[in-house]
């Protein structure tokens, strides 16, 4: 018998990158891998990088760095690039980083076995094609090994918006949308291995219109249909684009009991001027009022959004727009980011405003987010919520799980096991979680 060769993935970036190094390691397993936790005794090493802003690229630089000396250790190991950077960057990796054997995008993780190959023979192996195949279509099935309770599923890849500060729509090509049956049956297998929770991924996954089986189906659909699978409680997707949230979506959160009260729907900004500059094809009021029908079918939905401050033009009048519009829908979660010029898309043309004005703005919008984070968390002390439990907590006896507004919650002298869903009640709010007593 040989003994299996060890893969080491560390992943950067979005939970699409979770998902794809997960199939990815799925992928590697037809060709004798296991995943190991370690880069120090693995085989080969996959870098899963996200180019969204350039500290996240340039980490993967640093981190090729460090695992280079490991490659003298032990002559056998193999080091790739796969993701976002390898998209954007392709061979310039294996230019700046001799060390690096592999590049692979993401469109095109169904050739890996292959690349692997190549590689073990002493080559190089570099594919950033937007291949015609369908990725997934090509990708070994899944394993039927039990598996954590919570689950991402992919069903849409790819963007079409172009802001005007986005890598996305260059490093994952054009809005693509996976066929309604697969995703139906990789549901369902992912059930079977335990799975009570699917988030639907997609980088603009309201914009969602894959085959079905009588037409396509809009996300909603897509929801509806999935909502019918026996031992499925809890859906939840992300990330929306205001522009996609179509009427019949929106109904869906008041009807499907299984589609949970959570909802991450960047803005980005809240002035008019800048949103044009961004090229976000929506207003601040639209989003405003959007958010207003969204509330009506589903009143205690918890909103989540993404900020950019300092993006080029940036007026003091602009930022306060941003903050006036925060103070209106009070987000239980939201994470705001400094804008970061990326090269190749068209705002990285504009001049920056001043680095000190763009820092005090993105402290000033966190320090208001936190404090309407604390109050929402606060308000659920006292309150009944139902938590999937995902694991072991660090204290004897406690379970670690998710509400349904997606608030981590510890459960003291929990009865449950992993992956029942229990209800709770929450006795007090930590920084980031909530902690709570069983009741039944
Ligand atoms: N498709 C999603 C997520 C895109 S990336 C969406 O449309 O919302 C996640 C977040 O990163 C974005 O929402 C944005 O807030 C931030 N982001 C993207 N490009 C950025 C840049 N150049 N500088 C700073 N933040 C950026
Ligand atoms: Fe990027 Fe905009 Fe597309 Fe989101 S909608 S991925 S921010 S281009
Ligand atoms: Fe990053 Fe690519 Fe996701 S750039 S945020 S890993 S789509």
């Amino acid at each position: 018998m040989t003994t299996p060769k060890k893969l080491f993935i560390k992943t950067y970036g979005c939970q699409m990158n979770v998902y794809d190094s997960e199939r990815m390691v799925e992928a590697l397993g037809g060709e004798g891998y296991v995943e190991t936790k370690t880069a120090d005794d693995a085989d080969m090493i996959l870098l899963n990088t996200c180019h969204i802003r350039e500290k996240a690229a340039e980490k993967v630089y640093s981190e090729l760095g460090r695992l280079k000396p490991l490659k003298a250790l032990n002559p056998d190991l193999k080091i790739g690039v796969a993701g976002c950077v390898a998209q954007a960057e392709g061979e310039e990796i294996m230019r700046r980083q001799p060390a690096v054997d592999l590049v692979v995008g993401p469109q095109s993780y169904h050739r890996l076995p292959q690349m692997e190959a190549k590689v073990r023979k002493g080559e190089t192996a570099l594919d950033t094609d937007f291949p015609e195949e369908d990725k997934f279509e090509h990708l070994k099935s899944r394993p039927q090994t039990k598996r954590a309770p919570a689950a991402f599923l992919t069903v849409q890849e790819g963007c079409d918006k172009f802001c005007a500060f986005c890598v996305v729509p260059y490093t994952r090509g054009a809005e693509v949308s996976r066929p309604a049956t697969r995703v139906l049956d990789e549901a369902r297998a992912l059930v079977d291995r335990g799975v009570r929770e699917v988030t639907l991924l997609g980088q603009n996954v309201n914009a969602y219109h894959g085959a079905g089986p009588k037409g396509d189906m809009t996300l909603a659909a897509l929801v509806r249909e999935l909502a019918k699978i026996d031992g499925l409680d809890r859906i939840r997707y992300t990330t929306s684009h205001p522009n996609d949230m179509e009427d019949d979506l929106i109904a869906a959160h008041g009807e499907v009991e299984a589609l949970m009260p959570y909802l991450h729907l960047p803005v980005q900004s809240g002035s008019d001027h800048i949103l044009k500059r961004m090229n976000r094809s929506h207003t601040a009021e639209s989003y405003l009022r959007l958010i207003e029908r969204i509330r009506t079918a589903r009143p205690d939905i918890l909103m989540s959004g993404d900020f950019i401050v300092g993006f080029p033009e940036e007026s003091d009048a602009d930022f306060e727009a941003t903050m006036d519009l925060v103070r209106e829908v009070r987000y239980g979660y939201a994470y705001s980011f400094k804008y970061s010029t990326r090269p190749g898309t068209p705002a990285a043309e504009r001049a920056l405003i001043p680095d000190d004005v763009a820092n005090d703005r993105l402290q000033r919008l966190q320090a208001l987010i936190t404090q309407h984070q604390k109050e929402i968390q606060q308000s659920m002390v006292g309150r009944e919520l139902s938590v999937l439990v995902e694991k072991s907590g660090r204290n004897p006896g406690q379970m670690l799980g998710k509400s349904e507004y997606l608030h981590a919650v510890h459960i003291d002298d929990a009865q449950a096991q992993i992956g029942d869903i229990v209800p709770v009640k929450v006795v007090k709010s930590m920084t980031n979680s909530l902690t709570a007593r069983q009741i039944s």
